[in-house]
């Protein structure tokens, strides 16, 4: 079971709720282990999302779902496209036809709640100080090769400043994960209006937290730093390191899910609001673990990597409540402080070969 998937089981129990887990131990994530952080006050089927017979063993009794099975690395999903599609989109639709197969089980689910993700939007969004703000295209790679980093305007070729982005911000879908996510979402809110069963999906942005894979070289960027500067190693930070993101921590989007059993309908964006460059990122994990270990800032890119993205997050807000979020450097803190007692394989260097033998872009 994955971080995110684990946090929200811990909070659908401390609420109070009866969960029934299924998951199937994915290996890159797991290697091969069961995770230490089970909570033992949920029941667990062992199965696979692309199975019907696995989801109508797992639905049996259940009044509600929360979807958040997936695979998750963007550069690994154009070399391993067919798992990613397999997983993400026919892995959501074997549900969704499941339902609408079987009236009693349809009948029993009230609320469906599905994991997208903001990668869907491609680049974030910008204002450009003449003329407003704009969605640009996907930078070019000649672009890139000169190390000319910012996004420009189209009409003046200004660098934009980056803005939150909203929801109504068209799929620009860059890469197979982000089709298969806006497949995951597209579904729930398709069938949720064709069988009368209220769905919401968070659009995740960037996720931290304790429990994230330390040797998944295809999960976030903070999973990679860490467990780099954990093995001594300097982290490798593309570009000049001046990216925005937008960090949110695990346990809020836990809680979120768990709200949105009871609230909510539609599409969110579930980030923070708040931007944090790459290079602040490395700093706060070096203050954190104590360790002074310099960022190796290559000026190489990775083809199809976002300038700069942060949630504008006030749809969430009106429908959920005015949320604190949790302030970086406790987030920060929290995973680090976990992160001591795990261990973590650095396995960046093998993920970076292969994405330079299947995507050669750079
Ligand atoms: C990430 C996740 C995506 C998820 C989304 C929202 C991956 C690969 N990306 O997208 O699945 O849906 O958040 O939660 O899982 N970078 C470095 N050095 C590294 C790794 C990354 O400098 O070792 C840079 C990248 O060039 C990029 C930034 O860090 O500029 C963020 O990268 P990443 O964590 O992969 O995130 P997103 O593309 O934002």
């Amino acid at each position: 079971m994955g971080f995110i998937g684990s946090h929200t089981v811990d909070s659908l129990i401390a609420d109070g709720y009866d969960v029934v887990v299924m998951d199937n131990l994915e290996r890159q994530v797991h290697l091969g282990k069961r995770p230490d952080y089970l909570n033992r006050k949920a029941k667990y089927v062992i199965g696979d999302v692309r199975f019907q017979k696995d989801w109508s063993k797992a639905l049996r009794g259940v009044d509600s779902v929360i979807h958040l099975a997936a695979s998750v690395g963007i550069g690994q999903s154009f070399w391993e496209s067919r798992k990613y599609l397999q997983t993400n989109v026919v892995g959501t639709t074997t549900l969704f036809e499941l339902l609408t197969k079987e009236p009693a089980l349809k009948k029993s689910i009230s609320k469906i709640v599905v994991a997208s993700s903001k990668s869907l939007y491609g680049e974030g969004a910008y204002r450009c100080s003449r003329h407003g703000v704009f969605y640009p295209e996907q930078r070019g790679l000649s672009q890139l090769r000169a190390g000319d980093w910012e996004v420009r305007c189209a009409v003046c070729g200004a660098p934009g400043s980056a803005v939150g982005v909203p929801e109504e911000k068209p799929p620009q879908n860059l890469n197979p994960y982000s089709l298969s996510k806006y497949a995951t979402e597209r579904l729930a809110l398709d069938y949720s209006y064709a069988l009368g069963i209220p769905a919401v999906a968070f659009r995740y942005f960037n996720a931290y937290g304790p429990r994230q894979s330390l040797s998944n070289p295809y999960t976030g960027v903070l999973a990679i730093f860490l467990s780099r500067i954990k093995n001594g190693k300097r982290p490798v930070v593309f570009e000049d390191g001046n990216q925005l993101r937008d960090f949110i921590y695990v346990e809020d989007i836990a809680h979120a899910n768990v709200l949105a059993l009871e609230r909510g309908e539609g599409v969110y964006n579930l980030g923070t609001g708040r931007p944090s460059s790459l290079l602040q990122m490395v700093t706060m994990i070096n203050n954190e673990l104590g360790t002074g270990i310099e960022p190796d800032v290559t000026g190489d890119f990775r083809p199809g990597d976002n300038r700069h993205d942060f949630a504008d997050n006030m749809k969430f807000l009106k429908s959920f409540g005015p949320k604190v979020f949790t302030g970086l450097s406790d987030g920060v803190s929290k995973l680090v402080e976990w992160s001591l007692r795990q261990k973590a394989q650095d396995r960046f260097s093998s993920a970076e070969s292969l994405r330079k033998k299947y995507i050669p872009g750079a």
